[in-house]
């Protein structure tokens, strides 16, 4: 569904990393909504945010500022007249950093910080922070049988002994969020979603999408077949948008829609395009967790099916060039 709420009075929002794969999904959103949108990018006139400026109405609602989120200063001056900011930004490695403190957790988590302070300071009405599935499910206590949904959190120890740095820095930014909320009266909303595909606008690829393209490009000999919960970016906006015009919406909200195995995942593709390299042998994994978007779903929201998710996203990498037709 898209998010409702027509009615903005062309209101001034900041996105922050506007020029990610999702930011730039919601920013188009924004933009089509009428919203005067401040984006931030770290190297402003750079090729990779092209695609913002051929955004309808970029020319008249769309400002581009320079702001690194380690840098409060400059956060600020992109928040500051803002009525609403989509705090979007943070690192997702594709593959394993050598600096994990500095690459990953100190942009998340001070990252986060900085632009809820500027938030506090500018009057901000509401921030929607866009965590992760990643902060709710790596915890191996979380029950099996039942599904997993906003009570639960991921198990920081465990991230860190298991080096899942990504986790760890998501879950702790989270938690910050809230618990800065609650010190300071700052309302702050998040969205968690899963594994993020659909057709990018960006030129250049990220992490999620780079995980299909792999399957499709690489012809890995064998695959891990676990559970993949997946959502399709343009929802994921739609629900980023709603938890922001929805007056009801409060607290975490997980998003996701299709909960399939890899092994089946393969198979849909293979249907639809039958000329790749797909992965022949899958390592079994025992992992059933189930995730529930019950409570995104109750504010209204509404997700596309995968198969249009699958298409959408691999034409886009062909258009792209990252892809050949197969
Ligand atoms: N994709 C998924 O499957 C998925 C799933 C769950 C949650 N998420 C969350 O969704 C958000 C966007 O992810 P994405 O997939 O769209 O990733 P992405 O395309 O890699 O975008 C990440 C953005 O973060 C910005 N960024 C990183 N460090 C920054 C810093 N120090 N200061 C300012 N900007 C910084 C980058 O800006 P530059 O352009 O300047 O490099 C980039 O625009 C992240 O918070 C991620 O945790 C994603």
């Amino acid at each position: 569904m898209e998010a409702s709420g027509g009615v903005n009075n062309n209101k001034k929002v900041c996105v922050t990393g506007a020029g990610g794969f999702v930011a730039s999904w919601l920013v188009k959103l924004l933009l089509s909504k009428g919203y005067f949108v401040h984006g931030t990018v770290r190297e402003p006139g750079s090729p990779k945010y092209e695609h913002l400026l051929k955004l309808e109405k970029a020319s008249e609602n769309l400002t581009l500022f320079k702001a690194d989120i380690l840098d409060y200063e400059s956060v600020y001056s992109a928040i500051v007249g803002c009525s609403a900011v989509f705090h979007v930004a943070s690192p997702v490695p594709s593959t394993v950093v050598p600096n994990p403190e500095v690459e990953v957790i100190e942009p998340a988590v001070k990252g986060t910080a900085n632009v809820l302070e500027a938030c506090l300071k500018a009057n901000v009405e509401r921030v929607v922070f866009v965590s992760s599935a990643a902060a709710v499910a790596i915890n191996p206590n979380l029950p099996k049988d039942k599904a997993i949904d906003e009570s639960c959190w991921s198990d920081k120890d465990y991230c860190k002994n298991t080096q899942n740095w990504y986790c760890y820095a998501k879950t702790e930014a989270e938690e910050q969020a809230f618990n800065f909320a609650k010190r300071t009266g700052l309302n702050v909303v998040t969205i968690c979603p899963t594994l993020v595909l659909g057709p990018i606008l960006q030129s250049t690829t990220n992490s999620s999408s780079l995980a299909l393209i792999k399957i499709l490009k690489e012809g890995h000999d064998s695959l891990e077949n676990k559970l993949r919960w997946i959502v399709d970016v343009r929802d994921v906006v739609n629900a980023i948008l709603l938890a922001y015009e929805n007056h009801k919406a409060d607290g975490r909200y997980i998003c996701t829609s299709h909960t399939i195995n890899t092994r089946d995942l393969v198979e849909r593709l293979k249907s639809i395009y039958p000329n790749y390299k797909y992965p022949t042998n899958y390592i079994e994994m025992d992992d059933y967790k189930m995730l529930s978007s019950e409570k995104l779903q109750s504010l209204g929201w509404k997700f596309r099916p995968l198969e249009e998710t699958l298409i959408d996203s691999v034409e886009s990498y062909k258009e792209a060039g990252l892809l050949q037709s197969a």
